[in-house]
């Protein structure tokens, strides 16, 4: 028996504008996730990568409590997170943690790095004014930011330095797991280097794991022990990050991979119709896909595909994938 995973999705969907009208008729609703099963053991990090709009996003939002999933399952060590969130004592928010994409503008203009830091050290941990102040100090230490910034406001650091406070932000309430939403896609590529670098200290130091999404392959492949490949709302590969990378079987994976020949190029199919994603309001019947890849057969257009570990290294869900020798 397989040690149960420290973080579990069990087939999520999320619907967006699921109702139905006047005359009892379904509207059209935005299909965001569409069935993900997925396990995060302690300690790991997992990337999950796929281009905009294939509902990265959504599925971190569901980890953090931000939304419910329409159907399925978020469950940490085996609990319920919509029960963790109800529970006393900020269970959920003492677990898992939120990293955002643009830095500055998740930060409340209108307080100072010390008021948005000692937020969550006195509403989450309940510390006393004088722990307040050591952790405040010590919260800048670890980000590597000098001690003076306490009392500026967010306006006033570099894109890199404002992410710095983010992240101390997040690693105010202790947590467990922290759920990373493209965290460098807005800063210089040097910087990039720097945050990725402090991220990866930062997760030795306090025994974290990762959730770690990003278009950016390079970003994902340096960072994340395995890697999950997002289409149309669903995981289509998934596997360790290197066996991934040198060795996709379904032909979107490597497509993305193919497309993507520079550091930092961000992803995007071929050039042309063949780059636009199916409609979410209206997904296709068979694989997601189907219109884009180069080799589907007649099922494709019939069935969607579910992913299996065909134990070849990578769970794919593909009904003609790429051979290997
Ligand atoms: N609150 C919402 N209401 C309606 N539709 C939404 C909402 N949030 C997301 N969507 C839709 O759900 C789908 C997935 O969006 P999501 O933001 O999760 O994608 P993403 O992979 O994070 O994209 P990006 O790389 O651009 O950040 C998209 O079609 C998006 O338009
Ligand atoms: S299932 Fe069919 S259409 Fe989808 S990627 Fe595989 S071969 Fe292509
Ligand atoms: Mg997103």
């Amino acid at each position: 028996m397989t040690d149960r995973p420290f973080v579990e999705f069990k087939s999520v969907y999320k619907y967006f504008g699921k109702s139905r009208s006047l005359t009892g008729l379904q509207k059209p609703f935005v299909q965001a996730v569409r069935g993900v099963d997925l396990g995060v053991q302690r300690g790991e990090t997992i990337g999950i990568v796929g281009e905009s709009g294939c509902g990265k996003s959504t599925l971190a939002r569901m980890l953090v409590g931000l939304d419910p999933p329409s159907s399925g399952d978020i469950l940490i060590e085996g609990k319920n997170i919509l029960q963790l969130k109800k529970e006393k004592h900020h269970a959920l928010p003492l677990k898992v943690q939120f990293v955002f994409q643009d830095p500055i503008s998740s930060l409340n203009p209108r307080h100072t790095v010390a008021e948005i830091l000692r937020a969550p050290l006195k509403y989450l941990r309940n510390l006393t004014d004088a722990e307040q102040q050591e952790q405040l100090h010590y919260l800048m230490e670890v980000v590597n930011l000098r001690p003076e910034f306490l009392d500026r406001y967010p306006h006033e650091f570099s894109g890199g330095q404002a992410q710095r406070i983010g992240i101390a932000r997040a690693l105010a309430a202790q947590p467990e797991i922290l759920v990373l939403d493209e965290p460098v896609s807005a800063l210089d590529v040097s910087i990039q280097a720097q945050v990725l670098n402090l991220l990866i200290e930062l997760k030795q130091k306090f025994n974290l794991t990762f959730v770690f999404i990003s278009h950016d392959l390079a970003v994902v492949e340096s960072i994340s022990d395995r890697v999950a490949v997002m289409y149309l709302g669903r995981i289509v590969e998934y596997g360790e990050t290197d066996y991934l990378f040198s060795t996709p079987r379904h032909r979107y994976t490597w497509l993305l991979l193919n497309s993507v020949p520079e550091i930092g190029k961000e992803l995007h199919g071929p050039a042309g119709d063949a780059s636009i994603l199916p409609d979410p309001l209206n997904p296709p019947v068979g694989c997601a896909f189907a219109e884009r890849c180069d080799s589907p057969i007649p099922k494709c257009h019939k069935e969607m595909p579910e992913l299996q570990d065909n134990g070849s290294g990578t769970e794919f869900a593909c009904f003609n994938p790429i051979e290997r020798g």
